[in-house]
């Protein structure tokens, strides 16, 4: 537990604008609170408990038990914690992408931590979308916040052999489309996917971006990856408890600590660990919120130089279980500390160069010292051409090093629906050198960015052994997958981006050493859409589907919504009673 800077100034609590006073308001703001706390409660500082746990969301359904570590820590120093029920996605439930879901978790968050007297927040998250929205709100109220994440679960196996949560279940369901697995022995390993509490495994989303919170420094350093299970993380919540009564104090909120420089530190961990490309749109939605100039080309710059360090699923063989086991993310940002921007703050008080001191390797197999990386040259790159001119995106570590220059036949699906109904069509035009092209999948197209760029591969193809194909698509891909798949393409098609015009047969050139992705159709642009494709997008009547829909940006600047971009700010002046 490192304690903060004590020299920092003490300021005025932000919730003495509901407790302070002799008025009408005062009374009724306190009488309604006295719930048996101490006689001074309103004097001291109100610590929310931004609580994600949902027994809908599995991943963070032991939040609960979190929070209450959490909340003894609160009240040991000196202040007083209020559990905040907040909107909980599921990844693997919620209809009909958790992703539609982000910003409006993020903006129901932002507007409880504004309407209610709190004086500072401990976020807890732990499933793809919650972290990122926690962060986004609390990045846009700007009050002292802290990250606990939930953590991974442990690893299961099956058949003698571990299972990769999210991974595996790919790879088992395209063993079963390739005759290679049963159906019977399919089905047996779902009970041994999930060993215990605690979200995906492998260097998913939601690993990837516990990890990523924490080299951009909204996590107690070295909390971040312990699994759920661990009695280490009831200690670092009960710790981190502690530590929010001291920010609230010192008054250091997310705008004194989150610079360029912190998403510097998170986009080289990202390349380090290898981590989900949904990092990009969430440190670029974050970055939003902040005012802080990140763009998808910073991803591309800073992450290429990065050497891949861990040799995780879905690209590689462990487990965060496995990960944690081998020093965590403080001995990956310890091989790249020269890589890192030293000026990079963390909810400390301190640089997060500083915490890097005492981090060893303790397993070199799973975590790779500097001199000998998985791949010299890890991130994500940033592609553009004629077919993306704002950018898309592909994961070289997780591609097939064969597929990453090539040229091939395109063949179009309008909408995930046309995919499905005639990708294992025996009749259907393709070979292993074509392109898989899919749209109508981007933040307004679906709408809500779905996963599914990752498209499974014809079964006429996977039967002839063939194993990846360079796959193009507007949406999202689970950060459990695994392939050649250039996604985040934009403008999206559903947007007038070039993808909506790509026709069956035109040949798509994929050039990653270039960073270029073209296709060779010179009369692309005088094209006109086709009515098939238009008319697969959405167009939702009412509700927050509108709302999004009218309102939401472009994958390449974090699609969150136009109106939410920047900070709203602590203050609410006017009260109704
Ligand atoms: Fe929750 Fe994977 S389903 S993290």
């Amino acid at each position: 537990m490192v304690v903060p800077d004590r020299e920092e100034a003490s300021v005025g609590l932000r919730s003495e604008q509901w407790y302070a006073g002799e008025d009408r308001n005062a009374y009724i703001h306190r009488a309604w609170m006295r719930r048996g706390g101490p006689s001074d409660a309103f004097t001291r500082p109100q610590i929310a408990i931004a609580n994600s746990a949902s027994d809908l969301t599995p991943c963070n359904a032991h939040l609960d038990e979190v929070a209450g570590a959490v909340a003894n820590g609160v009240r040991e120093a000196g202040g007083i914690p209020l559990n905040l029920p907040v909107v909980s996605l599921g990844e693997t439930n919620v209809r009909p992408t958790a992703m539609l879901w982000r910003n409006m978790a993020a903006m129901a968050a932002e507007e409880m931590l504004r309407a209610n007297p709190v004086d500072g927040v401990v976020l807890l998250g732990g499933c793809d979308k919650t972290i990122p929205a926690l962060l986004m709100a609390a990045a846009s109220v700007d009050i002292p916040a802290v990250v606990v994440p939930g953590g991974p679960m442990l690893t299961g196996t099956f058949r003698g052999v571990p299972l990769g949560c999210g991974t595996d279940v790919w790879r088992l369901s395209e063993e079963v489309r390739a005759g290679t697995l049963s159906q019977e022995q399919f089905i047996r390993s779902e009970s041994a996917m999930i060993r215990s509490r605690g979200h995906c495994n492998t260097m998913g989303t939601a690993s990837t971006m516990a990890l990523v919170a924490e080299a951009l420094g909204t996590v107690v350093p070295g909390v971040a990856g312990t699994p759920a299970p661990d009695s280490r993380l009831l200690e670092a919540s009960h710790d981190t408890g502690r530590l929010v009564v001291e920010l609230v104090e010192r008054d250091r909120r997310p705008s004194t600590f989150l610079t360029k420089a912190s998403f510097h530190n998170a986009i080289v961990a990202l390349a380090a660990i290898g981590g989900s490309t949904n990092a990009v749109v969430h440190l670029l939605a974050i970055a939003g919120r902040l005012g802080v100039e990140l763009t998808l080309d910073d991803f591309d710059r800073i992450g290429s130089g990065v050497p891949l360090l861990v040799d995780l699923q879905p690209a590689g063989r462990f487990l965060m279980e496995d990960f944690h086991r081998a020093g965590g993310l403080p001995a990956v940002l310890r091989e790249v500390r020269d890589l890192l921007d030293p000026t990079g703050l963390t909810v400390t008080g301190r640089p997060l160069v500083d915490h890097l001191g005492d981090a060893p390797i303790w397993d070199p197999e799973v975590i790779r010292g500097r001199a000998d990386p998985i791949i010299t040259e890890g991130g994500i790159a940033v592609l553009r051409g004629n077919l993306a001119p704002a950018g898309a995106l592909v994961k070289p570590a997780a591609a097939s090093p064969h597929l990453l220059q090539h040229r091939g036949r395109a063949v179009v699906f309008d909408s995930i629906e046309d995919f499905h109904a005639r990708v294992d069509d025996p009749d259907l035009d393709v070979d292993a050198d074509s392109v898989l092209v899919l749209r109508g999948c981007g933040p307004r197209g679906y709408p809500g960015m779905p996963e599914v760029s990752n498209m499974p591969l014809p079964k006429k193809l996977l039967e002839r052994g063939v194993r990846d194909m360079v796959r193009i698509c507007d949406g999202r891909m689970s950060g459990t997958a695994y392939g050649t798949v250039v996604l985040h393409v934009a403008p999206e098609a559903a947007a007038g981006g070039p993808l909506g015009l790509v026709r069956t047969g035109d040949v798509i050139v994929l050039d990653v050493a270039n960073r270029r992705l073209d296709v060779e159709a010179p009369d692309l642009l005088s094209r006109t859409p086709s009515a098939a494709m238009t008319s697969a997008f959405a167009s939702p009547s009412r509700g927050w589907e509108r709302l999004y829909v009218d309102h939401v940006l472009g994958a390449d600047t974090g699609a969150d919504l136009d109106f939410l971009v920047g900070s709203s700010g602590s203050e609410v002046a006017r009260e109704s009673h």
